[in-house]
């Protein structure tokens, strides 16, 4: 098993499957702290820098809403303009002096392998939150979990699983990490479902079957949607060249409810790493699935708090002391 630590969460070919595990589980002890059931003040003092260079809503608000959930101070800075970046300065530069105001940093950028460049600097442990079309780990630890969750609900695991990838596999970032993390399970059916254009790069292919996992690619949602997983992605327009490059791809596999009871099983689990783009052009994941009761995307996002406080508790090297620092909830938790 890997030492978490101390160490930056960068990519996750830095995970065996024993790492893995650990990250689930420690994630799984946060479920009370989440829900409000009790208070864990273990971070009390710890300071997290959240920098964001490329929009996001899920992965900036769960990355600092994880830390308070801990005790932690939580300080952000959002896009390049608002920091000395664009003054010229080197990630190298800004990683030395950031890290000597923090506990813990975690940063998006849209540059591949800008962040690991920022880690160099850093003398503090650095978390992922996407770099560019290259990876997503804390995504794909929370796709994983969720997976899980979903599964044993049908009294599965991640071994064995039928998982369709499906939309922007090229540019999308949470695909890449999730199949290199599927490559630590056993004997796993991957459809690739996209424009041939789109579809998932060689490395991350040859990732899958070198795992010895089979892998199916296709531009076809007939006959390929009969799966325990379909995992719908957004056509990631901000890595095309230009708008009309990314608008003649939007719209071709809509997953809707007549799609999906045309072509999935009746316990298929929908997921997607969000945002859906909702426009009309677009509609990837079509509202009417919202009361389908295996439409698992805000469950998901939900998890994504679970994976990050455990990742912080596994840097931070507190993760077996969460139970000494917990306290009541005093207010009103839920309507
Ligand atoms: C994804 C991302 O930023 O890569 N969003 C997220 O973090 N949940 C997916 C996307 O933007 O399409």
């Amino acid at each position: 098993m890997m030492k978490f630590q101390g160490s930056d969460i960068l990519s996750v070919s830095q995970f065996d499957r024993e790492s893995v595990s650990r990250i689930l589980q420690v994630a799984q002890a946060m479920i009370p702290y989440a829900n409000r059931q009790k208070r864990c003040y273990v971070l009390e003092g710890a300071i997290l820098n959240n920098l964001f260079f490329e929009p996001s809503t899920r992965t900036r608000i769960s990355f600092g809403t994880a830390f308070q959930l801990l005790g932690g101070f939580v300080h952000e800075t959002v896009g390049q303009e608002s920091s000395s970046l664009s003054k010229g300065e080197s990630l190298f530069d800004t990683a030395k002096v950031i890290s000597g105001y923090s506990d813990v940093i975690t940063m998006r950028h849209p540059e591949m392998h800008s962040v690991s460049d920022f880690a160099k600097g850093s003398t503090v442990p650095v978390i992922n939150g996407g770099d560019g079309a290259n990876e997503h780990p804390t995504q794909a630890l929370l796709d994983l979990f969720t997976i899980r969750a979903e599964m044993s609900r049908f009294g599965k695991g991640i071994d064995n699983l039928n998982i369709v990838l499906m939309g922007d596999l090229k540019h999308g970032r949470t695909v890449h990490s999730l199949s290199r993390l599927l490559s630590l399970y056993k004997n796993v059916h991957v459809t690739l479902l996209a424009p041939q254009p789109l579809q998932m790069p060689q490395y991350i292919v040859d990732v899958l079957t070198d795992a010895g996992h089979q892998v199916t690619i296709t531009d076809t949602m007939a006959g390929n949607l009969k799966s325990d997983v379909v995992y719908q992605t957004r056509i990631q327009q901000e890595r095309f060249s230009t708008l009309a490059e990314a608008d003649k791809y939007r719209g071709h596999f809509s997953l809707n409810k007549t799609v999906y009871q045309q072509f999935c099983q009746d316990h298929t689990v929908i997921m997607h790493p969000l945002p859906r783009d909702s426009r009309p052009e677009a509609n990837e994941l079509d509202v009417d699935l919202n009361d389908n009761t295996n439409l698992a995307i805000f469950r998901q996002a939900q998890n994504g708090v679970l994976v990050r406080m455990a990742l912080f508790a596994l840097t931070l090297g507190v993760d077996e002391k969460l139970t000494q620092f917990e306290k009541p909830v005093t207010w009103f938790t839920n309507k």
